[in-house]
């Protein structure tokens, strides 16, 4: 009983820190706070540059506005979760990999702090920081996990599809 009511504490803790750091976000960088986010990625990680258009401006927005929705989520995951699972599929097209979302998600916790350092700067800033990093490592671990694996089976969708056709067309050949 105790660990549920623990568990259920610890959840409602750390939507309430995700909900305000990225309120606090959208007050102050708003859609600038993807932009700091994908410099910084692809300044860690640049081989995922080609994998984005050279003008990434509206790049820029989708992210925002999806990790918006997914805050906006938070409560209603039966609703969230099918949108990340189309979501993962498109991005195992872009060329996506699993391990892309861990770096995702450490350069987008690195923007999170960075800006709430630097803007709310405090003896107390430290302390609640670690509590939002580790909020957000949930939800990001979460999304990226939802995303990956649909992005998995579509991949292994794909490749089932392609062994029927192969099969097929050399019946079809074999026929002929
Ligand atoms: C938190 C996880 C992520 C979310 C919520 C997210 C969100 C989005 C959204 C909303 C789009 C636009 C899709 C559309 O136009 O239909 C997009 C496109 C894209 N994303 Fe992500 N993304 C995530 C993680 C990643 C990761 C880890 C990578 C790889 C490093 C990545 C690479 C791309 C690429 C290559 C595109 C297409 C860009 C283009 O059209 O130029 N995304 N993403």
């Amino acid at each position: 009983m105790d660990v549920a009511r623990n568990e259920e504490e610890l959840m409602h803790r750390r939507k309430h820190l995700i909900r305000s750091s990225w309120g606090a976000v959208q007050l102050g960088l708003d859609v600038q706070a993807t932009k700091v986010f994908y410099d910084h990625l692809i300044e860690q990680y640049p081989t995922v540059r080609p994998l984005f258009k050279d003008d990434m401006t509206m790049q820029y927005k989708k992210l925002y506005y999806a990790v918006s929705l997914a805050v906006d989520c938070l409560d209603k995951l039966d609703e969230l979760v099918p949108v990340l699972q189309n979501l993962g599929r498109a991005h195992a097209g872009f060329g996506t990999v699993r391990a892309h979302y861990g770096a995702a998600a450490e350069c987008f916790i690195w923007t999170l702090k960075t800006y709430i350092l630097a803007e709310m700067p405090g003896p107390d800033m430290t302390n609640w920081l670690v509590e939002v990093a580790e909020a957000w490592e949930w939800a990001l671990t979460l999304i990226g996990s939802v995303m990956a694996d649909a992005g998995d089976e579509a991949i292994e969708e794909r490749r089932q599809r392609t062994l029927v056709q192969q099969e097929t067309s050399t019946k079809q050949f074999e026929l002929s």
